[in-house]
This record gives structure tokens, sequence and C-alpha cells, in this order.
């Protein structure tokens, strides 16, 4: 096992040698007030921001800049950038470190057309050359933690034992796959065989990414990757007590039973954090349909509530509906797998809609 406490922020209650759990970087999903939910059921050991993007007319967006500046989850936070010029990302680095980030990630691993084609994010997976500068100049500018968050590949996986080369003669400190190449998208199997050959390849931790539904799930990917450990993105939205229930798993306690009324509590939470003000009742509304695609998916088999749920158009009909399906019979099991066959739809991944097409307009699974 790798020591991963001699450069890593570790949380106290890490065990040595113990698997690192991270809420993958969501765009308009992990902002300060998701984190802070998530921290509420049991926090993972990293956070990561949304990207920043990066170009000749970008400043650290301020809402992003909150997630760092306001952090009182007890876990660091990584700031994440999307770009490809080197000035403007070397500036944008300066910027970030007068914050109070755990480290700098790179991004270079989101999917949409719209990213990608300005040749960024998946993109740059294209150009092993590039990001081999990129890579050396971000070095050269973050002191601390530099950290990487990668697919296996652009429409194939050619340049990828090349990649992990530059991630390790650029001393990158910990590398998250996504084990899809861009043009997968987030929908094909996860190619968990490139996950174990980034784990063995490369000489800092690696975090295994991509369809971790569980803990149990964690732990399977876990033996067969040899990973440090896992970055969950979706199936956190979904369950937000996944991180405790990993830590469970991976130290052979019982995992804890989440139930529908625990899930009930989630949605009235998640429902006050991520309120603002501004944004009139039936927006707020739609938003929290958007989350709740995923927690769905673990509610019932037929996929009733989500049904009913897609429905409501005000707070006191979505919390009818929620209380009719979640203290129905609030004992009753909230599923740790999602059921089969239940989708959390919009199903489409229409990658030219959305702004930067990595929303929770466009991808849900
Ligand atoms: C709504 C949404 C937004 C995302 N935004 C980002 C992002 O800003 N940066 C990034 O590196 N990955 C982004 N991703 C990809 C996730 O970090 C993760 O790699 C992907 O969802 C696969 O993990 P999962 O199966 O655990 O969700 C996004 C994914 C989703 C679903």
């Amino acid at each position: 096992m790798l020591d991963l406490g001699s450069r890593l922020p570790l949380p106290a209650q890490h065990q040595p040698g113990g698997w690192l759990t991270a809420l993958a970087p969501m765009q308009d999903v992990t902002d300060l007030a998701f984190m802070q939910v998530i921290a509420h059921y049991g926090a993972p050991d990293f956070f990561f921001t949304e990207f920043f993007r990066v170009h000749a007319h970008s400043r650290p967006e301020a809402h992003i800049l909150r997630s760092i500046d306001e952090n009182t989850t007890g876990r660091p936070v990584f700031a994440q950038l999307i770009g490809e010029d080197l000035n403007f990302l070397a500036k944008t680095t300066r910027e970030l470190l007068r914050h109070n980030v755990a480290g700098i990630d790179l991004n270079l691993g989101c999917p949409a057309p719209k990213v990608y084609k300005k040749n960024v994010g998946g993109g740059l997976l294209r150009e092993p050359a590039k990001v081999g500068q990129i890579l050396a100049m971000l070095r050269e500018n973050v002191p601390g933690l530099f950290t990487v968050k990668m697919r296996i590949g652009f429409s194939d996986t050619e340049n990828f034992d090349r990649l992990i080369d530059l991630v390790n003669e650029h001393r990158v400190d910990l590398l998250s796959v996504h084990g899809r190449t861009v043009k997968e998208m987030y929908r094909s199997e996860v190619h968990y065989d490139f996950i174990a050959r980034a784990a063995t390849r490369a000489q800092c931790p690696v975090l295994a990414n991509g369809n971790v539904t569980s803990a149990r799930r964690a732990g399977t990917v876990l033996a067969e990757t040899h990973a440090a450990g896992v970055m969950i993105g979706r199936h956190a939205i979904r369950n937000p007590w996944i991180f405790r229930q990993c830590r469970e798993q991976f130290s052979g306690q019982a995992v804890t039973r989440i139930t529908l009324a625990d899930v009930r509590d989630y949605v009235t939470r998640l429902y006050a954090a991520t309120r603002s003000p501004e944004i009139p009742e039936r927006n707020h509304v739609n938003k929290m349909k958007k989350y709740l695609n995923f927690v769905g998916q673990s509610v019932d088999g037929s996929g009733a509530f989500l049904h009913e749920m897609r429905r409501t158009e005000s707070e006191i009909e979505l919390f009818t509906v929620c209380d009719r399906h979640l203290l129905g019979d609030p004992s009753r099991e909230f599923s740790p797998e999602p059921y089969p066959g239940v989708i959390a739809r919009p199903n489409c991944e229409t990658p030219e809609s959305g702004t930067d097409g990595c929303s929770l307009e466009t991808i849900t699974h």
C-alpha cells in the first residue's frame, strides 16, 4: 500500500493505509451547499470543485470560489481547472492558490463536444505532447498538491500508457481515472482493467471512478483495480451516506442501512441548503427534480416515485409526493443499489445542449 499520508491531507479518522474516498467534481452539483449536505451524512476524504473555466477573459467564478472560501465540511477541497492555454492556466492557478485549496486539479476528461472541440478537458487526451506541456507548467507553479482527473483516452486507448508516463514524469500527486473514453460519455461499461493498469503504472495514488454504485461495489472495484481509493459522483447524489458506508465496508464493520425516512430527511435538507431567495419556487422545484432523479432510482422498483415527482410544480406538491412515497412505510430500506431499469431521466446525452455539456440537464444515468 502506498504511503498516502505523506503528502495528501488526510482527515484524522482516516486509517493509515486505508482506502481513500472522494466526491467527484460535478458541474452545477458540487457547490458549497451540496458539499455541506454530503458532509452532514458522512464526508469523503476530499472534495473537488466543479471546473473553473480558464480562457483569455476568465476570472475564477465567484460561486465556485465559495465552495473553497466558505468550506465548513472539515475536509480539503481541490480546485479543478479546465483549459489549454499555458499562460492563462498559470494565471488562474496563481489566483486560486491564494485561496484555501488543498491543491489544483486538471480536468482531462470532460466529454462534451462543446468542450473538447476547444481542445480542453477530454479533447486534450488526443495530444499527449500538449498534455506534457500543461503538466510541466502546473507542476512548476503548484508548490503543494497537483492532481489530475482523466478518462482513459479520446476515442481509443492508444495514448493511455503515454499519458500515465507523463503523470509520472511531472510528479502528479494524485490521479483520478474515469474508466471510459471521451467518446463513451457516461453510459458504457466502465473499463476497470484500465484503472488497474493506471494503478500499476502510476507512481502516485489512483482513485477509481465510474459507476461505483455502493459501498459493496466500491470494495469490489478496489479489489479488482488495486486503486488507492474511489471517487464517486452520481451515486453520491442518489445516496449521500455512501462515503460513510464505504468507510464501514473498508473496515469490515456492518454497513449502515438507510431507510426511506432517512431519505425524506435528506430531501428536506437538500431543499433548504440549495434554496436561494432569488430563485422562484417553481425553478427551485425543477432543480430539486434533477437531484431526485438519482434518488428515485433507489426508492422503488416500479419507478412510481420518479413518475409522480417529475410531475410536481410546487414545493407543496413535491413534498406531498415525497411524504407519500418515503413516509408511507418509513422503515423500508432505501436500496443500496439502483433498482434495475429505473432510469434517472432525462437520460439523453445531448452534448450540444447545456452550458458546457457537463450538467445535470444532460448527464443522468
Ligand atoms: C452532472 C455532472 C457534472 C459533471 N461535471 C464534471 C466536472 O466539472 N469535472 C469533471 O472532472 N467531471 C465532471 N463530471 C464527471 C464526474 O466527475 C464523474 O467522472 C462521472 O460522473 C463518473 O462517475 P460516477 O459514475 O461516479 O458518476 C460530471 C458528471 C456529472 C454527472
